[in-house]
Order: C-alpha cells, then structure tokens, then sequence
C-alpha cells in the first residue's frame, strides 16, 4: 500500500528543491541536466505519476491533478529559464564583441600602372586610330619563329644581333623581337590583307647598363596587302609619330639592314630633350634612334603564306622604352623592370 498523504506531501517540495536548482544553472548543458533530474522518467514527480495505479480510486485525481500542475510548472520554469539565458548570452556577446562601424576601414594600398604600360596603350590608341589591330603572340618562342622563318639561317651572322636565352629544350628560346609574331599573324590570316601591331616582351643576352636591359618591350608593326609601298610606310610612321609627340616632330630616315626587310632602315627622332642641338640623351647627334623598319622580305611573305608576286608589306619594331624615358626624364632604363616600389609608386 502507498502513502498517498504523504506522496501528496511530497510534491510542494519537490517543486521547490526543482526551482531552486533551476536558478542556478548557467548554460545549455546545465538545462538539459536539470530537465533530465526534475522533468525524467526517473524525475521525483515521474515516481509519483509511476505511483498513480496503487493509490486507491477516490484519492486519484486530487493526487494526479496536483502532480501535473507540478510538472506544468517546472515545464514553464523551464522554458523561461532557457529564454532568460538565451537573453543573458545575447547581450554578453554584444557587450564582448562589440562593432564600431564608425571606425574607418582599414585602407587598401592603390595599384596602379606600370609607366611602360601607360605608353604601350598611348601606342595602341595611336595605331588603333589608323586602323591596326592589336595582336598578341608568346614570349618563348623557337628557334624556327625567332630566326629561321624570319630569313635569318643557322649560321648568319644577323644572329649575333639576337643572342638570347635558350631553355633546356633545345630549339626553344625567350624571344628577342616581336617579329616571330608576324609569321604567327600570316601564317593564321593568309591571304587576307593585314593592319596589325604585335606588342610584347622580349629578351636579349645582353651586358646590363643604364640604357640596356636584359628584358624590353617592342611593339612591332606589319601591314601586309597588295600594292603597299616604301612611301605607306613612311607616311604610316610619319604620322603615328606627329599624333604621338606632337604635328612639330621632326624625323628622319636612315638605310640599315634587317634580314627580314628589303629594303631596310631605321628611324630617328629630334632629341626632343635638346630640340636637335645635341645632349648626354642622344649623344650629341640630335637624333634618337626609335625604331628598325623596312619592306618585309619575299621570303618572309612566302613564309607567313602569301605569294610575294601579288602581296607585299611592310614591317617595323620599336622600343616603347625609349619613349617612356622621354616622357618620365627616367635617368637609368634597369629601374623599369627592377620591381623597386619606391620607384613604381611616381607614377
Ligand atoms: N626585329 C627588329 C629588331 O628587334 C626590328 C625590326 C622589326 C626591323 C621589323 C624591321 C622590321 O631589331
């Protein structure tokens, strides 16, 4: 037989041992470990529900209705607990992790252009109004691109102009002109008529001095169609030259020898630092020497698939260095591609 009084007895203190714990815990584990102890099968008031069928009929419900407003109220202590926690935890985390969002961002350091990109593009703009397209081709190129194709055979002595850098796969080597590009561009175009500029990087085998790197840029040009002639040329190279420097530039041709081009030349510009009068720049001549130019070889033409009986073209590189010293007074060409930031950031 049970004690129903005294089971009925039990309940007030049974709730109030429950609360009281309740108002100790702190954190999750802590709900779950009180609901386990006070609202679990094996809780106090559970036992008394497990008790229910041995005490007699009459005393049932009182017994029973009082359990469950015991366990209602542990259920609802329980639930408000858990949300005043929640409370607590929100506003610990405001306080420990506050955001000012008036403090200023943490400032990104600002690229910017290479000061040779910024002629490379002058130049494009240039050709790009006189109808050229411009025309990509790779840096490490082989020795049939960069010579063979080019007219200039294993054993000329043009190659000793061209020394460069052989990797360890032999025939393959770092360019030393953009002009491989124009058998690249006939070779994909032929026979349709060309208007394009190949720009790049390049490299040489060279003994480094303040004027001579082993790496530069050229932007090289070929027009290839029928009836193109000497005079297209110079009246092409005239013109970029006034729209880039000014209508007052003075030029000048001069006979050279290229492999590549028949006839070949080169062409210079007035210094214009001393205006023609002779300086340390152009070594007392005038004149700064700013590309090789001259009619692309039959050869070649023949080469990059178009018949040099119908087709002829003309063909010219130059040093975009050249200009980017002009325009900056930069006194020492290696600080261009030295990667000094001290030096990058004027510009
Ligand atoms: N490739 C020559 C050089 O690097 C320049 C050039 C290009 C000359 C095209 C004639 C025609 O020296």
């Amino acid at each position: 037989m049970t004690d129903e009084p005294k089971l009925l007895e039990s309940l007030d203190p049974i709730q109030e041992k429950a609360l009281a714990e309740l108002e100790a815990v702190q954190d999750e584990t802590g709900l779950s470990a009180w609901r386990t102890a006070h609202l679990g099968k094996n809780s106090a008031v559970m036992q008394v529900f497990g008790q229910l069928p041995q005490v007699p009929k009459e005393l049932r419900p009182q017994l029973g209705q009082k359990a469950n407003r015991v366990k209602q109220a542990l259920e609802a202590a329980l639930a408000q607990r858990a949300q005043a926690l929640q409370e607590m935890a929100l506003q610990r985390s405001l306080q420990g992790e506050r955001l000012d969002v008036t403090l200023p961002g943490r400032p990104r350091g600002r690229g910017r252009l290479h000061p040779n990109t910024l002629t490379m593009r002058e130049i494009y703009r240039v050709f790009g109004e006189m109808g050229f397209q411009v025309y990509r081709t790779r840096e490490v190129e082989t020795d049939e691109y960069n010579f063979e194709l080019l007219n200039i055979p294993q054993h000329h002595p043009a190659r000793d102009l061209w020394d460069t850098f052989h990797t360890t796969t032999p025939g393959v080597l770092l360019r030393t002109h953009t002009s491989p590009g124009q058998i690249h561009v006939m070779r994909q175009y032929a026979p349709q008529p060309l208007r394009v500029v190949l720009p790049g990087m390049c490299y040489r085998y060279e003994q480094v001095s303040t004027r001579k790197d082993i790496q530069f840029t050229q932007v090289e040009g070929l027009v290839v169609d029928q009836d193109v002639t000497l005079a297209d040329l110079k009246g092409t190279l005239n013109e970029f030259y006034r729209r880039l420097f000014g209508r007052q530039v003075r030029t000048r041709f001069r006979a050279s020898y290229f492999p590549f081009t028949e006839p070949s030349g080169e062409m210079d510009v007035e210094c214009v630092l001393c205006n023609g009068a002779g300086c340390a720049m152009c070594s007392g001549t005038g004149w700064l020497e700013l590309l090789g130019c001259g009619m692309v070889h039959p050869t070649v033409l023949q080469n990059g698939g178009y018949d040099p009986e119908k087709f002829s073209g003309f063909a010219f590189g130059m040093g975009p260095e050249r200009t980017t010293i002009l325009r900056y007074r930069i006194q020492d060409i290696r600080d261009l591609w030295g990667n000094d930031l001290r030096f990058l950031e004027q510009f």
